[in-house]
C-alpha cells in the first residue's frame, strides 16, 4: 500500500482537514507533522461538523492518528481536544493516539510571549494566531526547548522549566512590559498533563518504521500552506515551521523513499488570514461574495479570511517546492454564483513578466497579476458526485488548471460533507505495495 502526504498550496485552510478525513479511509495510520494549534482543520461527517486542532482529522475514520517530532503541542489544547471527541464518542485511546516523545512542548509563556510580542508590533504585525507557536519553535532551534520525553522526567522538568521561565520572565516584564509567570502553577499544571497522556508517548519513528515495514499504508496531513512555510513562503509573513512535503519525512521520523504520492490541495481560489501580500486579492464586491458563499472565517481565531482569483504562480510554486503528484480542488461550488472566474496566469513586475514566485516581499507587493477570464456556470453544484454531472464551464476550469499547472486533477470537492466530493484517480490507487 501508499504512503501519501497532502499539504495545502496556497496560504492554508484550502479544506485539507475534508480531504485528509475523506482519504484516511485507506490509511492505516495518519500523521500530523508541522505546526501545532495554529492549525484549524474541518470535516463534516452526516451534517456534524469537527473541527481539529492537533488531533489528525483521520480519527472520525477510527485510524491511528500521530503527533510528529516536528509538531509543537500545547497539551492543554491537546487534552481539551481528546475530550471533545470522547464526548462525542469518538475513541481517542492510547491504542489511537501516538505523540510523539520527540515533539516540543508549547508553554504558558510561548503564548505570552506570542500575543505580547503581535501587540508591540501595531501595524507591522504578522497577524499570528497567538498560540505560541513561534516561540516554541525558536525555543526548539535555540535548543532550550521541552519535549514529552523531558516532560516524562519530573527532576529534569523541573530543572528546565526554571532555567528557562527565568529568562523568560525577565523578557516577559522587563521587555514586553507584561506579567511575571508562576513557576509552582506551570510545574503542577504540566505534571498533572504529564500523568493524563503518558499513555500516548511513543518512539513515533520506530513505531512508523514497523508500520511501513508491514506495508501499512501511512496518511501524512500537513498543516498550513506552502506560501506560509518558514524557509520558501513570503517570509516574514509565514508561521514557524517547514509546511512543504518534505517535512513529512523529516517531522515524523522516516525517510523520503516511503512516500510515494503527494496532493496539494488547492482552494478553488485563493484565501489568506493574517498580514502579508497577496498579488491576486479582491477587495470588491467580488471578494466579499466569494468570502460570504464560502463562509471564509478562520477555524482557529474566526478571523475573517482575505479571498482572491485563484493563482497559478502561487501553484506553480507549490508544484514544484512539493513534487506534486496530484491535485485536490475543494470549494469549487462557491464559485457557482459568478458571471465570469478570473485565474491568474503571470505577475505583472514594471511592465514585465515575472517567471517565478518572487523571493522579495517588495517586488511580490509590486506585482500585478495578469488575469484569464472563463465564464461561469451559474448553478449549484453541490451535489455533483461525478464529473459528468458538473456543468462544462466548471469542466473547462478544472480542465483550465491541469493545463496552466501540469498536473492532474484527482479529486474535486463540491460541498464541506464527506459525500459530496468527486474522486477520478484515487491517490491510494494503484501505487506499490
Ligand atoms: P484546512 O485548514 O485546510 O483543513 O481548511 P479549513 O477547515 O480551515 O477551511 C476549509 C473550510 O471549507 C471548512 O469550513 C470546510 O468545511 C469547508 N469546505 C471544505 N471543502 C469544501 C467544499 O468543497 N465546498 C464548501 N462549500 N466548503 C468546503
Ligand atoms: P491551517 O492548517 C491559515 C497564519 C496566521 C499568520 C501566520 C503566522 O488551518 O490551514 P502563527 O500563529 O502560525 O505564528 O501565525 O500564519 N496561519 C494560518 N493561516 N491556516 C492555518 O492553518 C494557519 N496557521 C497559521 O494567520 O498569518
Ligand atoms: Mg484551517
Amino acid at each position: 500500500m501508499a504512503n501519501i502526504v497532502i499539504v495545502g498550496t496556497q496560504w492554508g485552510d484550502e479544506g485539507k482537514g475534508k480531504i485528509v478525513d475523506l482519504l484516511s479511509e485507506h490509511a492505516d495510520i495518519v500523521v500530523r507533522f508541522q505546526g501545532g494549534n495554529n492549525a484549524g482543520h474541518t470535516m463534516v461527517v452526516n451534517g456534524q461538523q469537527f473541527i481539529s486542532h492537533l488531533v489528525p482529522s483521520g480519527i472520525l475514520q477510527k485510524k491511528i492518528c500521530a503527533i510528529g517530532n516536528g509538531v509543537v503541542v500545547d497539551p492543554e489544547i491537546l487534552i481539551e481536544e481528546m475530550t471533545y471527541l470522547s464526548e462525542k464518542g469518538i475513541d481517542v485511546g492510547a491504542e489511537l493516539i501516538k505523540i510523539s516523545d520527540k515533539a516540543h512542548l508549547i508553554m504558558p509563556y510561548h503564548k505570552a510571549i506570542d500575543i505580547a510580542r503581535e501587540n508591540r508590533k501595531g501595524d507591522r504585525k504578522i497577524g499570528t494566531t497567538g498560540r505560541g507557536i513561534g516561540p516554541c519553535y525558536e525555543d526548539k532551534a535555540s535548543r532550550r526547548g521541552i519535549r514529552f520525553v523531558e516532560l516524562m522526567d519530573q527532576a529534569l522538568f523541573e530543572e528546565m522549566l526554571a532555567e528557562n521561565l527565568e529568562e523568560k520572565n525577565f523578557y516577559l516584564t522587563k521587555f514586553l512590559g507584561g506579567e511575571a509567570l508562576s513557576r509552582a502553577e506551570i510545574r503542577d499544571r504540566y505534571l498533572g498533563y504529564a500523568e493524563r497522556l503518558a499513555p500516548h508517548i511513543t518512539h513515533l519513528s520506530a513505531f512508523l518504521g514497523a508500520a511501513i515495514a508491514n506495508n501499512r499504508p501511512i496518511l501524512f496531513e500537513g498543516a498550513q500552506g506552502t506560501h506560509l512555510d518558514i524557509d520558501h513562503g513570503t517570509y516574514p509573513f509565514v508561521t514557524s515551521s517547514n509546511t512543504v512535503s518534505a517535512n513529512a519525512c523529516s517531522g515524523s521520523g522516516i525517510g523520503p523513499k516511503n512516500i510515494d504520492g503527494v496532493i496539494g490541495v488547492v482552494k478553488a481560489y485563493t484565501t489568506r488570514v493574517g498580514h502579508g501580500p497577496f498579488p491576486c486579492e479582491l477587495l470588491d464586491e467580488t471578494g466579499e461574495c466569494i468570502q460570504k458563499k464560502g463562509a471564509e472565517f478562520g477555524a482557529t481565531t474566526g478571523r475573517k479570511r482575505r479571498c482572491g482569483w485563484l493563482d497559478t504562480v502561487l501553484l506553480t510554486n507549490a508544484i514544484r517546492l512539493n513534487s506534486l503528484t496530484g491535485l485536490a480542488i475543494t470549494k469549487l461550488d462557491v464559485l457557482g454564483e459568478l458571471d465570469s472566474i478570473c485565474i491568474c496566469t503571470g505577475y505583472d513586475y514594471r511592465g514585465r513578466q515575472l517567471k517565478d514566485f518572487p523571493s522579495s516581499l517588495k517586488v511580490l507587493s509590486e506585482c500585478s497579476p495578469i488575469l484569464e477570464t472563463l465564464p461561469g456556470w451559474k448553478s449549484d453544484i453541490s451535489g455533483a458526485r461525478a464529473l459528468s454531472e458538473l456543468p462544462v464551464q466548471a469542466l473547462a476550469y478544472i480542465h483550465r488548471i491541469e493545463t496552466l499547472t501540469g498536473v492532474p486533477v484527482q479529486i474535486v470537492s463540491v460541498g464541506p460533507g464527506r459525500d459530496q466530493t468527486i474522486v477520478i484517480d484515487h491517490p491510494f490507487a494503484g501505487k506499490p505495495s
